[in-house]
């Protein structure tokens, strides 16, 4: 059973978010390197700009908090780029990769940590948990 677990693996997909302030500063095509440089493989991606009701219905598990409304103005703000990354436990890597919430508190060798201005404008998003990938991925990808 443990040679078992140890030869298989568990690929996943996961939802990222180049968010408004890495747009606005022209960090893309800079970020997706990143990600493809770890090992991650991007196989669908889109540039869009949400709506304030797009962004609070994305954002909907967060509706109590104090910084919700900012939140939600702040991603509609401007241009972002979603994609699919694809890698083995994709949600959790990336998770990793993209460092703490706070970019103050970002480990080193993370995008956060990297290109991160502040807890809000944190440069990117990605899914927190396998369920929510897969609800992230079909809100924005459904077809
Ligand atoms: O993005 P992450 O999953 O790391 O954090 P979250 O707790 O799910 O919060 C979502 C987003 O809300 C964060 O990425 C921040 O941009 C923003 N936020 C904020 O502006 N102020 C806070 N005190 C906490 C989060
Ligand atoms: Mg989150």
């Amino acid at each position: 059973i443990n040679l078992w677990k140890k030869t298989m693996n568990n690929i996943e997909q996961t939802l990222s978010i180049i968010k408004p302030d890495a747009i606005e500063r022209n960090l893309d095509s800079e970020i997706k390197k990143e990600f493809i440089n770890k090992g991650f493989k991007i196989t669908k991606e889109k540039k869009i700009q949400l709506t304030k009701s797009e962004a609070e219905e994305f954002y909907k598990v967060h509706e109590t908090k104090p910084f919700y409304n900012d939140l939600c103005t702040y991603l509609s703000s401007g241009p972002i780029v979603v994609m699919i990354l694809e890698k083995e436990d994709a949600v959790i890597a990336n998770r990793e990769f993209m460092g703490a919430t706070d970019p103050k508190k970002a480990e080193e060798g993370t995008l956060r940590k990297k290109f991160g201005v502040s807890i809000d404008k944190n440069s990117v998003h990605g899914s927190d948990s396998v369920e929510n990938a897969k609800i992230e991925i079909n809100f924005f990808f459904k077809d």
